[in-house]
């Protein structure tokens, strides 16, 4: 592989911002071996009214069936890519899934009014951002008290945190630990807003 090509592909396998150019490899559902969107709704504990963002959707692998979920409520798609945002607002038109919101962000804040959101969730998404902590502070803002914000990580992921990693982050940051699921190569972890 040479030139624009080769320079992709590096950073679709070390660490930083996953290049939009690869979003399809997202899509495929062996991934459900480690972490399958029904499996990520059990651990969201979600109800039908809930106002969910999720951070870093990609092409939305999860998206969709999270937003099924939630029939009488949003889910908020928020991320740093505008193609990214774009592969994944097709993919939902497709399916017909209209209670859904897209959002460009800007790596730094977020627009949205305090207490809003019921879960905030990510996947293989927290290593590759820069502002870790303001995010955090971010996301402390945007749940209501009680919601749960939901941290996934896979093996194989350059970015990947671990369990003891998240932790630290968030300790002092006003969220209790709620549940930790998975082994410490594929897990999910939840935070409760206090
Ligand atoms: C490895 S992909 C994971 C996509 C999706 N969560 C999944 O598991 O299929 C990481 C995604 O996070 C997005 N991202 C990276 N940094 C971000 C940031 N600071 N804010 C929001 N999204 C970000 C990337 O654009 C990309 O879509």
């Amino acid at each position: 592989m040479q030139g624009k090509y080769s320079d992709v592909f590096n950073r679709m396998v070390k660490k930083g911002v996953f290049p939009h150019q690869f979003a399809f490899t997202l899509l495929i559902p062996l991934r459900n071996i480690f972490l399958s969107p029904r499996k990520l709704i059990q651990r969201l504990e979600l109800k039908e009214n809930y106002n969910v963002l999720e951070v870093g959707p990609g092409p939305g692998y999860f998206s969709a069936q999270v937003a099924k979920a939630i029939p009488h409520g949003t889910l908020t798609l928020t991320d740093i890519q505008k193609e990214m945002l774009d592969f994944a607002e097709k993919r939902l038109a497709k399916k017909k899934i209209s209670n859904v919101e897209y959002h460009l962000c800007n790596g730094v804040d977020f627009p949205f009014e305090s207490n809003k959101f019921d879960v905030i969730y990510m996947v293989t998404v927290l290593g590759e951002v820069e502002n870790k902590e303001q995010y955090i502070k971010e996301f402390f803002r945007l749940l209501r008290p009680n919601g749960i914000l939901s941290i996934s990580e896979q093996a194989g992921d350059a970015d990947k945190m671990s369990v003891d990693e998240i932790k630290d982050l968030l300790s002092g940051s006003g969220f209790e630990l709620a549940k930790l699921y998975g082994t410490e190569n594929n897990f999910t972890i939840n935070f409760r807003k206090i």
